[in-house]
């Protein structure tokens, strides 16, 4: 026992230091070699799974110029940054190979951990929770990265050059810059598919990014508020209080859920005379919901929302959205209007608009309309030093984040491999013939032999509201099924170990003890 309350002791003490250091470190960054404008330059497009992914892993330890400017913390650690500059010189001395510097370029300035964002619909969880900004990752590489929250619109692989503007409210004199790039790395993800359905982007709300989320939050307590207004008839109540979820995959779902659980914790008690009358319907055109789910939990699910009163309409597809109904079209070919307060439009991806015309420049290579066709290198087809990542991609894996990611981290190691293969060939241009450079060279043909991207499915896991989720995880060459509450203390700790950063964790964390112990706030931003 004493043995066993020592390494309790000992655990926890290092447990406190290591999150200390953690802290610590990501307030007090270390000072940054400066950009240099001779060296190659990688333009990152988007702060999201596979770009971020990217940017933590490439690794830049090796960059051997340090210059300090600019803010005040940088002028009060100028000797000590001065200092280890020195150092890192003396330490790199030999590798005076173009090593490529970074610019990122998005329009929003944070990395946001997508699979918590339908929690924030209703405050389970807070938005800020789930967001890293990107400038607490890029302030940690050891050389400067360029951040600059602009749009991409136009790539011009021929001339190696983009196009970026600032579509920001506030704009300053230059709103639209061309950018050169020697290598660029396309990560911009997919905006949502609409079909081209009449009122869908003027009426409904989409779920992909934070101000999404935002606007949902507030169309739902004004619809409930609305509804609650004095003398509002019983017929225009009920369209209030019909939330209308499209599209029948993982987000859709999970926002039902959601809203499921909103209704069922809070709106009951400070909302008891309306609460009874919310009423929750998911239409998805397909024959079940979570197509990519094992059949089992496909029926678990719905066993789960019919306890909990959330309609789902299978075989129907939306053909119009109207200010106060939509259109459906059922299976049987007829016609039919449903009344909604709040709608949400969840029915997947589709390609950009600037990655589509950079298509149309690759007629002959880019032929695939779901997205930008790459090899097994991730190198884009039919243009040189274009690499694309992530949802933008057209591969056979789904469009998911730990593909992203897993893409991101692979094409990290590849620029390593890069770096090091361009050391090493250095080198041997100066060695004398002999044994020492054979195998110089033969350490270089082994870099020069780079693997394709290779995926590994960790499992999929999606909540359905009431504490349960559903996993579907790979086990050996089999697959294992599992729903429930179990499940849902498994959804937990997988979503909070896989977030960004301690700070994200602890604020997550603090966030469902808050919700527990408050419950959500109700309040209408
Ligand atoms: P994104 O993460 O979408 O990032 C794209 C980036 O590009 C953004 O930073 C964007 O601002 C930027 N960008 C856009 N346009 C431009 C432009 N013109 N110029 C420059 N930058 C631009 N996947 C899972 O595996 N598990 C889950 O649990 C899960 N849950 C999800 C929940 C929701 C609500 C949603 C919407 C998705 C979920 N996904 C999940 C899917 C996952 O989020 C995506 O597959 C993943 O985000 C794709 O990563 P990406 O880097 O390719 O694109
Ligand atoms: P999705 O493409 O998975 O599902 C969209 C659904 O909308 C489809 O089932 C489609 O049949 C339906 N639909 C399309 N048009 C319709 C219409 N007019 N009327 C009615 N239904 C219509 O899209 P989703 O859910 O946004 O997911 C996108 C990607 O993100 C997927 O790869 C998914 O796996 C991933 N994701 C994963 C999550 C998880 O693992 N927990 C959570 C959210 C997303």
């Amino acid at each position: 026992w004493r043995i066993l309350r020592r390494t309790a002791y000992v655990g926890t003490a290092a447990w406190f230091v290591y999150g200390g250091y953690n802290i610590y470190t990501a307030r007090h960054p270390l000072a940054q070699a400066a950009f240099d404008p001779e060296k190659k330059t990688i333009v990152i497009l988007g702060s999201g799974w596979a770009s971020t992914a990217f940017l933590k892993d490439i690794d830049t330890v090796n960059y051997n110029v340090v210059c300090i400017r600019g803010s005040h913390f940088r002028c009060q650690h100028k000797d000590y940054a001065q200092s280890r500059a020195k150092s890192r010189r003396t330490f790199c001395f030999t590798l005076t190979f173009p090593i490529p510097s970074q610019v990122i370029v998005s329009p929003r300035n944070y990395f946001l951990f997508t699979p918590l964002l339908p929690s924030t619909t209703v405050g389970t969880v807070d938005f800020r929770s789930i967001i890293e900004p990107i400038r607490y990752i890029t302030r940690h590489k050891s050389r400067e990265v360029k951040v600059y929250e602009a749009e991409c619109s136009d790539i011009d692989p021929v001339k190696k050059t983009i196009v970026i503007n600032d579509n920001s409210e506030i704009k300053g004199s230059v709103a639209q810059q061309s950018l050169p790039y020697d290598y660029l790395i396309i990560g911009t993800g997919c905006q949502n598919a609409t079909f081209g359905i009449k009122g869908v982007e003027e009426y409904a709300c989409f779920l992909k990014e934070v101000w999404d989320a935002q606007k949902i939050r507030t169309r739902l307590m004004d619809c409930i508020e609305t509804a609650a207004f004095a003398g509002q008839p019983e017929e225009e109540i009920e369209r209030l209080l019909h939330m209308v979820v499209v599209g029948g995959g993982p987000t859709g779902v999970e926002y039902a859920a959601e809203l499921h659980d909103f209704l069922k914790d809070d709106l009951v008690d400070w909302y008891p005379d309306i609460a009874g009358k919310v009423n929750i319907t998911l239409v998805e055109a397909l024959q079940t919901v979570l197509p990519v789910f094992s059949k089992q939990l496909i029926e678990y699910t719905e066993t789960t929302f019919k306890e909990q009163n959330i309609k789902i309409l299978t075989k129907t597809m939306v053909k119009e959205v109207r200010q106060k109904e939509i259109l459906v079209k059922d299976a049987d070919g007829s016609e039919r209007t449903i009344p909604y307060g709040l709608l949400v439009w969840a029915t997947g991806n589709t390609t950009r608009p600037f990655i589509r015309s950079l298509m149309e420049k690759l007629p002959e290579s880019q032929t695939v309309r779901r997205g930008l066709a790459v090899d097994e290198l991730l190198r884009l087809q039919g243009a040189e030093d274009i690499w694309a990542l992530g949802d933008v991609t057209a591969t056979k894996y789904a469009p998911t984040a730990q593909v992203a990611s897993q893409q991101g981290k692979y094409l990290a190691r590849m620029f390593n491999l890069m770096a090091i293969k361009d050391k090493l060939e250095a080198q041997v241009v100066a060695m004398s013939e002999g044994p020492e450079k054979d195998k110089q060279i033969r350490k270089i043909n082994r870099l020069k032999d780079i693997k394709p991207f290779h995926y590994s499915h960790q499992g999929s896991l999606a909540y359905i509201g009431s504490e349960k989720a559903i996993a579907d995880l790979p086990l050996f060459h089999g697959n294992i099924s599992a729903g429930g509450v179990a499940t849902y203390v498994f959804w937990r700790s997988a979503y909070l170990s896989n977030l960004f950063s301690i700070r994200n964790r602890t604020l997550v964390a603090m966030d469902w003890i808050k919700k527990n112990v408050f419950g959500r706030d109700i309040s209408r931003e």
